[in-house]
């Protein structure tokens, strides 16, 4: 089977499941308190099925790495859980960067702010963003009843426990990272990876192997291997998403381009450019990082600077040295030869995407 079909293949499963789920047993269980749970509920739905699920199909993988049984029920419901909680951190994440575009459409608190609009409400920015965080919450309470739900209970415990440990970490890497758009100090390289590792790069790789790993029953040495693989996977996850921020086509990628030079994210780029540009670049660079009302020609003169300073060749450096960690943790890892070839394609697409 390619890849893109296994993709697409547990995308299909996990959102007829998740649609199922929300359905049948969510609907029932908010409509007595009020109007807005089935408007919830219907967004929540539509905003979970657009994602690629990349996350998904990591459980599905590492499982099926690691034992012959199929533990359908198992693994649908972790998957589940798991947009639940990445549709959860979406919606909080594009609050907290301004971002009206999410998966090709308006982003959750953009879809209030527009419906409460035309609502006779005084301040439709706020409410709009209130919302989306109650859908947001409303997200992470599924996803947590849902993992309550698997049977055998030691393992329900196990994963919940997991996704928790995790989480929690991505939230204290997302206030980190809000700090370094708001601060005057300069990262180091090391806390600018370590902000990718946690608010990220664990969470996207590291966590769905480890949760698949451990519905197969695989040892803790290899769950250990599994978070340093999931950790440097994740952190070039991360960097190709920075990447795809400024060079992607909006189009393809479903979200707006620049909004991390608008929102001053610590990022490699910025930390190169500032680095390697000369005092009167990198003055009208340091105007441009932070600036709310950021153009598209400003957007341009970065990127042009990106180029003329060879900023990619810094980005590849770091970009070689995760991909040695990877390289080496797979070597350890008890693969069966049938599904190398798939794993490895796996990790070299995580890599290398273009959407
Ligand atoms: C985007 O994740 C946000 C990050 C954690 C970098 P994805 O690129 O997996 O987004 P979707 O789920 O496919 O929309
Ligand atoms: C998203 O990181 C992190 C979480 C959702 C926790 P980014 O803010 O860098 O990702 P995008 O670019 O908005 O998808
Ligand atoms: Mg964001
Ligand atoms: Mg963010």
């Amino acid at each position: 089977m390619t890849l893109q079909k296994y993709i697409q293949d547990k995308k299909n499963l996990v959102s007829s499941y998740l649609e199922t789920y929300l359905k049948h047993t969510v609907l029932p269980q908010v409509s007595p308190a009020g109007k807005w749970g089935n408007d919830a509920v219907a967004r929540i739905l539509t905003f979970a099925t657009r994602g690629k699920m990349l996350r998904s199909s990591l459980i599905f993988l590492s499982s099926q790495l690691f034992t012959q049984e199929q533990h359908t029920d198992i693994l649908l419901r972790t998957s589940t859980a798991m947009e639940f909680f990445h549709t959860g951190l979406l919606i909080h994440d594009d609050i907290i960067d301004n971002d009206e575009r999410r998966r090709g459409m308006d982003s959750m608190h953009t879809q209030y702010q527009k419906i409460l609009g035309t609502d006779s409400i005084t301040n439709s920015k706020k409410t709009g963003e209130s919302f989306a965080m109650c859908v947001g919450d409303m997200s992470f309470f599924l996803a947590f009843q849902i993992l309550a739900e698997i049977q055998p209970s030691d393992l329900s415990g196990k994963l919940t426990t997991l996704f928790s440990q995790e989480l929690t970490a991505v939230c204290t890497a997302q206030m980190q990272d809000v700090y370094g758009g708001a601060t005057r100090k300069q990262f180091s390289q090391d806390e600018i990876l370590s902000v990718y590792a946690f608010k990220t790069g664990r969470y996207s790789c590291g966590l769905p192997l480890v949760a698949g790993a451990t519905i197969a029953g695989a040892t803790d040495q290899t769950k250990k291997n599994l978070w340093k693989l999931g950790t440097s996977l994740g952190i070039l996850f991360q960097i190709r998403d920075d990447q795809l921020n400024l060079f992607g086509n909006p189009d393809k990628i479903g979200k707006p381009i620049g909004s991390d030079i608008r929102e001053n994210k610590q990022t490699l780029y910025r930390f190169f450019l500032l680095e390697k540009a000369q005092e009167d670049t990198k003055k009208h660079l340091l105007s441009l990082f932070g600036n709310p009302s950021l153009s598209p020609k400003d957007v341009a003169y970065v990127k042009k600077h990106v180029t003329d300073l060879h900023i990619e060749d810094d980005i590849r450096d770091i970009v070689h040295e995760q991909e040695q960690i990877v390289n080496e943790v797979l070597k350890h890892l008890p693969i069966p030869e049938d599904k190398q070839t798939l794993f490895r394609e796996f990790v070299d697409y995580l890599n290398k995407r273009e959407v």
